[in-house]
């Protein structure tokens, strides 16, 4: 095949770079387009540019392929801890026995955040959001560990450690205020998960109780949204990393990209849409009518980059299935679920648009049974895709082709036009 593309602009023929990755996707590289042609080029939503060459997450949404640094997400979820995933996701390679114990007492030895922080969480209203007390904190954590601008490899393991450890334990801290019970720390006797479900259910007079289950659940929900290569919040993430912000403020921006309800605060979103149709008797079928009329949006389905089913969803579901037929956890918002994707994957309007559920369908199911309040469903998410953010800025600041991220426009104003005194303007 050619290694270039011709472009033929105005009558002149310029000749394009083609780049190919290592699974065979192809780019055409326009570095030099508009220094050579005066001409940029328009991606509404940036659905055909690949902003970066990156050798942590392979997608394929055709064919509904997911894999981190090489290793299918079905073999993480199966037989991975949270931990060792995002080992693998940040540093490349999965850890060696020694390895994962010394990035796990990191870990533990980076999990309390600074004292005096705890005060923040009584400045916040009762009811604030917990992703606005999640992005506000991390970004306040550079004030108590601020990064020198030249890191050692010393200093920024110490970093990612800080921040996979510490945005656990502020989210847990942001939950116990708002409901107005004293923080619990981090233990070290706790492994990853289990420490962040003690700090949100234990209290001074009532121990929390370590249901395997559970653990398990949410363990492969982290492992699930570990990375997800250049959607939403990781390309905020690399815009502000560009700029050699410090490296909370970087994931400071990315838990406030995610929160939005078209991204990460979808989830939430999924659950308020069950329990609407569970409590107003509305049938699935003629909500998926309204989706397709447009008077609602079906949350949950649907995705950019996944044009078949989202293999998230595939394990979400089946972990959904097995939890929720133990007794006392059945949810009929479980039933109204599969309801619901089984009218819309025989509709025409979903099958030809691609519309299938993404990870957000049946993840919030299994929050919801694990008592995690609606609202922290997002914080959750954010919990689990840090490792793929610092994995991301880390790939990105030592890479050979960094630069600041910095896009053109067209620009579509007005014309010069001078200035009006106020008794001139009309
Ligand atoms: N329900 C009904 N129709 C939908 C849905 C949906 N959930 N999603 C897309 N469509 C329709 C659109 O109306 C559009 O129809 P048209 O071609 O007739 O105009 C077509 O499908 C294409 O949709 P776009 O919005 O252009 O697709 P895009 O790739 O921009 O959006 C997105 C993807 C934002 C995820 C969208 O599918 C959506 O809003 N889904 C619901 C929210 C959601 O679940 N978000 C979580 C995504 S996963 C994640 O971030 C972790």
């Amino acid at each position: 095949m050619t290694d270039t593309a011709k472009l033929i602009l105005e009558g002149k023929t310029y000749d394009l770079p083609i780049v190919v990755g290592t699974e065979n996707e192809k780019a055409i590289d326009i570095t030099r387009l508009r220094q050579d042609t005066g001409f940029v080029t328009m991606d509404s939503g940036l659905a055909n540019t690949g902003s970066c060459k990156s050798g942590v997450t392979f997608i394929d949404g055709e064919k509904g392929i997911l894999r981190f640094r090489g290793y299918p997400i079905e073999e993480l979820a199966a037989k991975s801890t949270f931990v060792e995933t995002a080992y693998l996701v940040v540093y490349g390679e999965l850890p060696k026995a020694t390895q994962l114990k010394k990035f796990s007492n990191l870990l533990n030895a980076s999990s309390l955040i600074h004292e005096d922080m705890t005060h923040f969480f009584f400045g916040f209203p009762r009811d604030a959001h917990p992703m606005g007390i999640l992005s506000t904190m991390v970004a306040s954590l550079s004030t108590f560990y601020p990064a020198p601008e030249d890191l050692t490899e010393d200093m920024e393991n110490q970093l990612v450690a800080n921040l996979i450890s510490q945005v656990r334990t502020i989210s847990a801290m942001s939950y116990k205020k708002s409901i107005g019970e004293p923080v619990v720390y981090p233990s070290i006797k706790l492994k990853y998960v289990e420490n962040f479900l003690n700090m949100m259910f234990s209290s001074p007079v009532k121990d929390y109780v370590q249901d395997p289950d559970i653990v398990h659940a949410v363990e492969t929900f982290l492992i699930l949204h570990a990375d997800h290569e250049q959607n939403c919040s990781t390309s905020t993430v690399r815009m502000v990393g560009s700029s050699l912000a410090n490296i909370y403020s970087v994931v400071s921006s990315g838990v406030c990209a995610l929160w939005g309800r078209r991204h990460g605060g979808a989830n939430q979103e999924v659950i308020t849409m069950l329990e609407h149709i569970r409590d107003s008797g509305a049938k699935p079928a003629e909500f998926v009518e309204r989706a397709k009329n447009r008077a609602e949006r079906l949350m949950g389905f649907g995705h950019r980059v996944y044009k078949a089913y989202d293999p998230r969803a595939k394990i979400l579901k089946e972990i959904c299935h097995k939890l929720l037929a133990k007794p006392g956890m059945t949810d009929p918002c479980f039933d109204i679920a599969m309801e619901l994707e089984a009218i819309a994957m025989k509709d025409p309007y979903f099958l030809e648009r691609n519309l299938y559920p993404n990870v957000d369908f049946y993840s919030g199911l299994i929050l919801k049974a694990a008592a995690i309040p609606y609202d922290m469903f997002t914080v959750l998410f954010a919990i689990g895709r840090t490792p793929g953010w610092l994995a991301q800025w880390r790939e990105m600041t030592h890479s050979e082709d960094f630069r600041l991220a910095r896009p053109r426009q067209i620009y579509t104003g007005p014309n010069e036009r001078h200035y009006l005194d106020m008794k001139d303007r009309k």
